[in-house]
């Protein structure tokens, strides 16, 4: 079983300034929380709970405001500054001690997940023993992601990043799972041309070895990545438009944690205390009443 997790949760967020200049993207709203609270919550409901955050130079501060730790949320969180945007697999260089010996699996921490069956299908990634695995959705545009090839056994043929020419419409989502293999293959790659180490040059040296799996979110499922303000934006009405028709919130931590008897009443009052009076602690109140 996968029992450690990293989000990385750093980044310029180029794409969403003047809102980024001061303010780290995954501290910004979707909807009614922080951006950051979603990915963390997708770890949860895999069972999770030893994770590492990694956040840009000069953010921590404002991160440990909204998650000082994980002991009200039954989760040990860890800290980790990335001093510039190196690229994805940098996550496992930087989190080789946090690591070890586990596998682990990686969250981007700008992207959001949410469908039926996808706790379960969650648990199962976690299953993994050796090589990597991937989730993929299908997507309308190709064109603006890395996208996968997959044959019949659900091992991925071939990878490319952002194709000109069509050739799958699945593409690789933000949620990978890696055995412990993952911090020696970072560690032997080189920056693209853009100066980043590229996460599909990390999935291709499984792929090379057979050892690239994928699953898939399935068309009940959505996957948004909050990269752009549009997209952000979208996000925020999805989660607005089902929190109020259904009346349960997407990414309540404590009631994901609560629900798994990782934590009971006394740390969900001290939570609401903590976040003082608002809806999401009217929420809570509703959740141990
Ligand atoms: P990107 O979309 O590559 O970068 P970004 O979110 O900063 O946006 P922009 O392109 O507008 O500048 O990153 C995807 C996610 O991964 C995002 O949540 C930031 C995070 N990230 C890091 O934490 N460290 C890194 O080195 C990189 C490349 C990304």
């Amino acid at each position: 079983m996968i029992k450690k997790g990293i989000i990385l949760s750093g980044g310029m967020g180029t794409r969403m300034s003047p809102l980024t200049k001061a303010v780290n993207k995954q501290l910004l709203p979707i909807y009614d929380k922080p951006l950051i609270f979603y990915p963390l919550s997708i770890l949860m409901l895999a069972n999770i709970r030893d994770i590492l955050i990694i956040v840009n130079k000069g953010q921590l501060g404002q991160y440990k405001k909204i998650i000082p730790n994980g002991k009200n949320l039954g989760i040990k969180i860890n800290y980790i500054e990335q001093s510039s945007p190196r690229g994805l697999p940098d996550a496992f260089i930087l989190g080789e001690n946090f690591i070890k010996k586990d596998n682990v699996s990686l969250i981007l921490g700008d992207n959001f997940f949410y469908g039926q069956n996808l706790t379960q299908k969650l648990v199962n990634c976690t299953k993994l023993k050796r090589g990597a695995k991937v989730l993929l959705h299908k997507v309308s545009k190709p064109e603006l992601y890395g996208v996968a090839k997959v044959n019949n056994s659900n091992k991925i043929m071939k990878i490319i990043e952002k194709p000109k020419k069509y050739f799958s419409d699945l593409a690789i989502t933000g949620l990978y799972f890696f055995d412990n293999k993952v911090v020696d293959y970072s560690k032997e790659l080189k920056p693209s041309k853009r100066g980043e180490l590229e996460i599909t040059d990390l999935l291709n040296k499984y792929k090379k070895n057979k050892k690239l799996s994928a699953d898939y979110i399935g068309r009940g499922g959505a996957w948004l990545d909050t990269g752009s303000i549009e997209d952000f934006y979208k996000t925020s009405s999805f989660v607005s438009a089902i929190e109020n028709r259904q009346g349960f919130k997407i990414a309540c931590l404590e009631e994901i944690s609560f629900l798994k008897r990782w934590i009971g009443k006394k740390e969900i009052r001290d939570q609401i205390k903590f976040y003082g009076k608002c809806e999401y602690s009217k929420y809570l109140e509703k959740i141990i009443s």
